[in-house]
């Protein structure tokens, strides 16, 4: 049985999501079924029959839907059409002709479609066992969860269905690093990267998701905050016909995503301040040569002196630019002092290295402070991230 989305848009024009919002979930009249399973498509024609087949075997047919939100280049479509006149569940196809944000956005469209108490998101390439799906629903009922992660990292729950090595590898560092940036929200999820989850709709607020790419389950789990979490351990199964579409592009698209679920807009702040700091290198190094080189003044001194002026170059540039909008609650003064503070006590490190290249190993001094001012650098952002941050080294690779 197939219904075209064309359909659906009266019914979507309804503000069901605001009336399902607060803790009501399947008493509310405007679910029509127990579940939608969402399923993104991307060029799977050879998997649709027996993803359609199995999923039947398992679910109700008059408590369930499956929406497919595609973004094929062949004739996926077209298969899953002709598969769902055999197809005891309704079947919806929804064809984005003008994608965005990849296999998230997708799996978003298809929430938005859902007509379900209980949206279950899985791929289509049965690498996700559709017989855990009726399990999935069945938890969270069960434990009142607002969300049921199908996870490849809980007891009994295996990855053995990731091709090779260097997938593993790429799956466990970024499974890891993930965990180390957002340790308070994923303290009960042990696999955050999972494709496959069940979440109870009247807990969704999609209008707040802004997905990137892959991750849709993070991207749901940091900027929805469903109240309880609840995982089953699945194994993890080769993809039953086709290939993967993650690649590397989708790897950068990763770390693109969660700098900006963890950053945010202070994310260009960060950048600004890169960028600041290292024009603070022009007046540092120019400042010392007309001290030293013009005005005969010894080198140490002068560093200092170049220095101060250097911070107060960047305080200069980062108050009036970059806080531009949050100035409200110090002085100037108050500030600048506590800038200027900061900003120089490096000169502890500087200093005595700086002696060392110069009278020590015979350096320039420019060149000397240069390299002071790289170490002091690379020291800062050290410091700033194993002892400030705690991020251990082997979770910085993925
Ligand atoms: N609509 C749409 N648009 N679907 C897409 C897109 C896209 O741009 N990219 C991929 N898909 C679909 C695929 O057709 C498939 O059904 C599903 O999304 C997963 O794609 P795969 O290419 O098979 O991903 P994977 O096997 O490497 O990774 C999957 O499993 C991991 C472990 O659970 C994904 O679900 C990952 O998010 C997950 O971490
Ligand atoms: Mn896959």
């Amino acid at each position: 049985m197939t219904v075209t989305t064309e359909e659906r848009q009266d019914e979507e024009s309804v503000p069901r999501r605001a009336m399902m919002r607060g803790r009501i979930g399947e008493l509310t009249v405007n679910v029509a079924v127990r579940q939608t399973i969402v399923v993104p498509t991307f060029n799977e024609r050879d998997n649709i029959p027996t993803l359609l087949r199995r999923l039947a075997a398992v679910l109700p047919a008059d408590e369930t839907e499956i929406v497919f939100v595609d973004d094929s280049t062949d004739d996926t479509p077209d298969v899953i059409r002709a598969e769902a006149q055999n197809c005891a569940i309704p079947v919806t196809v929804h064809h984005r002709t003008s994608p965005v944000g990849g296999l998230g956005g997708a799996v978003v469209e298809g929430m938005r479609l859902a007509r379900g108490a209980w949206i279950v998101v899985m791929d289509a390439d049965l690498q996700h066992p559709p017989e855990i799906v009726p399990q999935l629903v069945a938890a969270g009922v069960r434990d009142g969860a607002d969300l049921v992660v199908g996870s490849r990292k809980s007891g009994g729950g295996t990855n053995e269905g990731l091709e090779n090595g260097y997938r593993r590898l790429v799956s466990g560092g970024s499974t890891m690093t993930t965990k180390v940036v957002f340790r308070n929200a994923l303290l009960r999820v042990s696999d955050p990267m999972s494709g496959l989850f069940a979440v109870r709709a009247s807990s969704l607020d999609v209008a707040e998701l802004r997905p990137l790419g892959y991750k849709i389950l993070l991207e749901l789990i940091i900027r929805n905050r469903p109240g309880r979490i609840v995982e089953i351990p699945y194994a993890f199964q080769p993809r039953h016909a086709g290939e993967s579409k993650s690649t590397l592009r989708e790897g950068l698209r990763f770390i693109k995503h969660l700098s900006l679920l963890r950053f945010g807009a202070q994310r260009g702040r960060m950048i600004g301040f890169g960028l600041i700091g290292l024009s603070g290198l022009i007046p540092n190094q120019l400042a010392l040569w007309l001290l030293v080189s013009v005005l005969g003044v010894h080198y140490v001194p002068a560093a200092v002196l170049a220095n101060m002026i250097a911070v107060t170059w960047n305080f200069a540039l980062i108050d009036s630019l970059l806080y531009r909008n949050h100035r409200l609650g110090r002085t100037l003064t108050s500030r600048f002092l506590r800038f200027f503070l900061l900003g120089n006590a490096d000169l502890v490190l500087r200093v005595p290295l700086l002696a060392l290249l110069v009278d020590g190993v015979g350096a320039g001094v420019l060149s000397a402070n240069l390299i002071t001012l790289v170490i002091s650098f690379a020291v800062r952002f050290l410091i700033l991230d194993r002892v400030i941050y705690l991020v251990r080294p082997r979770t910085v690779a993925i």
